[in-house]
């Protein structure tokens, strides 16, 4: 680490530093190398009008990365998908106005242009310019729009520009950028002192000693929820029933296996929690008289049937019992999504219900995204398209942290039991 630097850590981070044509390009080379002296992996992209500025070499040299400034190169992977995708942060410093308008209006002919319309992670924007432009209302409006967009903007300096005249339009000192990466890539923790609640996974209900009836689910969304939780400083309890998945670190683990065990576990431990989100896949019935020995087939004709009884609505009990808890439930439909999802957010006294339509192609059951519409109780929605489970973890903690703040501060209606 360099001296002075007292942020979070950068190690490993993967950022990606684009240099745009700016006399303040030379910049970013001391910009690079207190980034690598972090610990982060750069990798360096420039336009055309920064080489002219500074040689891709030096930022070949010093970042050990091949420069890249073409979308085309000969021989080389689709670098506008495969760099933003692996990278924790873009830093585009210095940006000149020129930069910022392709930005701010998704024009995309060249590299860097081009990644920021594929990039999910967080976007640093150090501009560079004379006073002049930098107060121009085009550069104003753009610079806005950029930030209704959640970009970083770390305003330029007062001081003498390259013109010669004095006026705002300096990059930003390296000290200042870099607390602004360092901001960006720090761990929330907005989930401290709250004790969540998860379920995941299917459950298995037994016909005799080796058969069982269960469904689809992974477990994948529950576990995600469960790690995003954690990860944003809450303690979390995963009541799981039986999935493939690595027991994640940090987390409390309850494993179930029928839809009565998993009632038993999470009804117990409703009290210590101040919010249930309900993941978890639960089978809404289960064989009257499960068989104590193996069914044999000899001497059964076809035609056989297993006498079905309902189990607990788990999601609609916890509801009636609650406190104060924050409720959030799942709804997997295979059609009317929303009219389906409203009803059960009803009936079963939710806060908050996540609609999953689990016959989108590459969401739902197995796998590794998922696209979905929260509803809350005023009928607010919020449609989050195809996404790792991951990121839809964090958008649905985030709507539940909105719905908790929004409460502490009495605007809403306290929680009322639910239940059919
Ligand atoms: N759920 C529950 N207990 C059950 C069934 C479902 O707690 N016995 C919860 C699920 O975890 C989910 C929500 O209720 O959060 C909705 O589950 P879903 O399977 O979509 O709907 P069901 O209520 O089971 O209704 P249906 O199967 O008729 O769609």
């Amino acid at each position: 680490m360099i001296s002075g630097s007292i942020g979070p850590t950068l190690i490993g981070k993967q950022i990606v530093l684009g240099v745009t044509g700016s006399i303040a390009a030379y910049k970013a080379v001391a910009l690079l190398r207190t980034l690598l002296r972090e610990g982060a992996i750069v990798h360096v992209v420039m336009t055309q009008s920064a080489t002219k500025f500074v040689t891709p070499l030096t930022f070949e040299v010093l970042s050990g990365h091949p420069i890249s400034t073409e979308m085309f190169e000969a021989h080389q992977e689709m670098k506008h998908l495969s760099l933003p995708e692996q990278a924790d942060a873009i830093v585009i410093a210095p940006a000149t106005a020129n930069c910022l308008a392709r930005a701010a209006l998704g024009l995309c002919d060249d590299l860097l242009s081009t990644m920021l319309l594929t990039a999910q992670c967080p976007l640093i924007v150090a501009p560079a310019m004379d006073g002049g432009m930098w107060d121009h209302p085009s550069v104003r409006e753009h610079i806005g729009t950029l930030r209704s967009r959640g970009t970083i903007v770390v305003n330029p300096e007062i001081g003498s520009l390259a013109s010669g005249r004095i006026g705002q339009g300096r990059l930003a000192g390296e000290g200042t950028i870099l607390e602004a990466i360092q901001a960006a890539l720090a761990p929330r923790r907005d989930w401290q002192g709250h004790r969540i609640l998860v379920s995941a996974g299917p459950t298995q209900e037994p016909i005799d000693p080796v058969r069982f009836i269960s469904n689809r689910s992974s477990g994948k969304m529950g576990y995600a929820i469960a790690e995003a939780a954690q990860a944003r400083g809450a303690q979390v309890v995963l009541v799981t029933g039986p999935t493939a998945l690595p027991t994640p670190k940090g987390i409390e683990v309850v494993s179930v296996v029928t839809a009565e065990e998993m009632t038993k576990a999470l009804s117990a431990r409703l009290a210590w929690s101040t919010t249930v989100i309900m993941a978890a896949a639960v089978a809404d019935f289960r064989p009257s008289h499960p068989a104590m020995q193996k069914i044999k087939k000899q001497g059964r004709a076809a035609g056989q049937t297993i006498d079905l009884e309902r189990t607990t609505d788990i999601l609609a009990s916890l509801s009636a019992q609650r406190t104060t808890q924050l409720i959030v439930g799942f709804a997997a439909e295979t059609s009317d999504l929303i009219a389906h999802a409203k009803e059960k957010l009803t009936a079963k006294g939710l806060d908050l219900i996540v609609a999953n339509d689990v016959t989108t192609e590459g969401a739902g059951f197995g796998s590794d995204q998922n696209a979905a519409t929260l509803i809350d109780r005023q009928g607010a929605m919020t449609v989050l398209p195809l996404m790792p489970k991951r990121a839809l973890a964090d958008a649905i903690l985030n709507r539940a942290q909105e719905l908790l703040r929004t409460r502490q501060s009495g605007q809403a209606p306290k929680p009322v039991a639910g239940g059919r």
